[in-house]
């Protein structure tokens, strides 16, 4: 039954785990003040949780106390490697539900006959029911709530539910909320930000950039529905269960999410387009990218050392069950492969697939970044999850991009705007169209040098990803924040905040003076007209005299 539950949320997963390490000193100084930290993140997506474990990990390099709720505990290995003795974990680990790695059946990807909003949003509830109920109900966390322990700071994703508010109006302390994503619609309106729904293509919808009004109007359609949905479907799931854990007596909890001080983005400009975010929206894409580039294993480094004639790189991420691509797609792949003069570089969980030609190298696992800064890396082939291509971005390769669900298709999309990608559809994909991908990456130099353009922009910043977060989180340590950083549109109700209202009376005011203007402009005409015939009449009776 797990199986079952975990088959119809996996696709909610919206970014891909990739290669991770961290370096082990912080390469900023020391905080002043020793703050107490506590981190609340109950999604079961091992993605989403690699892009707070940099941000936790180097807080507590600082010094400061942390206290994480997660299903993704230290392991012993890493506590081995480096003891962190400020970091708690509370685990909401559970052995029989386990956590979302190699899960995605690419046979029921587009097996749903309904509108991907719909199938989006049904999947990211029933998610967020499970995820929710787990962390208010473990009897640790209970024990942290009663303890009546004090924090100076919370850090809680912003995913799918509002239900973790409970646990922050409990501590009553400020709070920053973290997106592994794109901002889903609901944090969009929520920060008070629905302008851009002109310009950049929302969470769901698919759409390319630039819009036509057509797909304006979808977008926008998309946005208020979503955000409509959520804040009435999702909000009663939240308010119920966490009335039943820490009720009764909790306020609306979406006043509560309404108070937040930050939101970190794992997205860039650079990348997603430039979007006027108030001072506390702070993008940090890139976050979980090591510094350092490691050194390749033995048998890899070989490989792409001797490949003078490039080679093309082919992940599908760690959520992508490889083994279930279906028999027709798998032979395209290995046909287009064996028919190019280059290298393939292949992830593949399982062990055998026939007929794959010499020029293709298969293992189970790669060091992903390390892999795309080798320098005969000339294109990689990939599913458009943001870890991946957020690598793919900062090491400058050109991609192809084929997204399965979630937010892939807006990253791909995104990527493609810039002139560095091309996304490949995966239900019509034949060899055709991937042989023409495949040659505009290798053959056509201008995804190359756009890539490499790209990725200047992309690491050209006044700090890392990194030393952003930390800075700004401490920032609202040092108690800056709230009522400086948000934006005043952040409470006003829709109406307000867009000028629905305004413009309503100034369309009336508009009509108004037009049918004034109309009605003086008739009066005017009728009484000349009058006085012209009363002239007319003059005249006329004159002659009759
Ligand atoms: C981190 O530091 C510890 C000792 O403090 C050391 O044993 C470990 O090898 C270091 N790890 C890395 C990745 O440098
Ligand atoms: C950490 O940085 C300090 C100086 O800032 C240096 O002395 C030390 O060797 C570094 N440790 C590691 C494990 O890199
Ligand atoms: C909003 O946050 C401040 C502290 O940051 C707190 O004093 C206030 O009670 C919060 N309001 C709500 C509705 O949670
Ligand atoms: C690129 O061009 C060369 C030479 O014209 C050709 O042999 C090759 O198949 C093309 N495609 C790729 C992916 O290299
Ligand atoms: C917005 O916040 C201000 C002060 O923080 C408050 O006076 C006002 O009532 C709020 N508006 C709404 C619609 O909640």
């Amino acid at each position: 039954m797990w199986i079952a539950r975990a088959q119809t949320v996996l696709l909610c997963l919206l970014v891909i785990l990739a290669s991770y390490s961290h370096a082990n000193n912080s390469t900023t100084l020391k905080s002043e003040k020793r703050l107490k930290i506590l981190a609340i993140f109950a999604h079961l997506g091992k993605s989403h949780f690699d892009v707070f474990k940099p941000l936790l990990v180097e807080l507590a390099h600082r010094g400061h106390d942390l206290t994480v709720i997660s299903h993704f505990p230290r392991t012993e290995q890493a506590t081995a490697e480096e003891p962190l003795p400020t970091y708690k974990d509370i685990s909401l680990l559970d052995g029989k539900l386990g956590v979302f790695v190699n899960v995605v059946d690419l046979n029921s990807i587009n097996a749903f006959g309904v509108p991907v909003v719909i199938r989006d949003l049904y999947m990211l509830h029933s998610m967020s029911g499970i995820t929710c109920e787990i962390c208010l109900k473990n009897p640790e966390v209970k024990r942290l709530v009663d303890s009546g322990e004090k924090f100076d700071l919370l850090l809680v994703e912003s995913f799918n539910s509002n239900c973790y508010m409970a646990l922050v109006h409990k501590f009553n302390a400020p709070f920053i909320e973290i997106s592994t994503h794109q901002l889903m619609t609901w944090a969009i309106d929520d920060l008070g930000l629905s302008n851009e729904a002109s310009y950049i293509p929302a969470m769901f919808t698919r759409l390319p950039r630039p819009m036509s009004f057509f797909q304006r109007m979808i977008n926008a359609a998309t946005i208020l529905f979503s955000t409509m949905v959520f804040h009435t479907v999702f909000h009663w799931q939240d308010q119920s269960i966490a009335n039943k854990y820490y009720g009764p007596g909790l306020p609306d909890l979406r006043s509560v999410s309404n108070n937040a001080s930050f939101m970190f983005v794992n997205t860039h400009y650079s990348v997603h387009g430039a979007i006027s975010f108030p001072p506390n929206v702070i993008e940090v894409g890139g976050i979980h990218i090591s510094p350092k580039v490691k050194p390749l294993p033995a048998n890899i480094k070989k490989f792409l050392d001797e490949a003078h004639e490039g080679v093309l790189y082919f992940n599908l991420g760690s959520m992508v069950k490889t083994a279930t691509m279906p028999e027709d797609k798998l032979n395209v792949l290995i046909k287009v492969f064996a028919s190019i003069p280059r290298k393939v570089i292949w992830k593949w969980e399982v062990n055998e697939i026939p007929k794959l030609s010499s020029n293709v190298l298969v293992q189970k696992w790669l060091p992903q970044y390390d892999i795309l800064n080798h320098p005969n890396v000339k294109c990689y082939f990939g599913h458009g999850g943001l870890l991946g291509l957020s690598e793919g971005v900062q090491a400058g390769v050109p991609m192809i991009l084929m997204p399965f669900y979630g937010d892939q298709y807006q990253n791909a999309i995104a990527a493609q705007a810039r002139g560095a990608a091309l996304v490949v559809n995966f239900a019509t994909l034949d060899a055709e169209t991937l042989m023409h991908a495949v040659d505009e990456m290798f053959n056509n130099t201008r995804y190359n040098e756009n890539a490499k353009k790209l990725s200047k922009a992309y690491r050209d910043r006044p700090s890392t990803p990194l030393e952003t977060a930390v800075w700004w989180t401490e920032y609202l340590g040092r108690g800056n924040a709230l009522p400086y950083v948000r934006s005043e549109a952040a409470n006003m109700s829709w109406c307000q905040r867009n000028l629905i209202d305004v413009m309503l009376v100034l369309a009336l005011l508009a009509l108004l003076s037009i049918y004034v203007s109309f009605r003086a402009l008739k009066y005017i005409l009728a009484r000349r007209k009058k006085k012209q015939e009363e002239g007319n009449d003059g005249t006329s009776s004159k002659k009759r005299d």
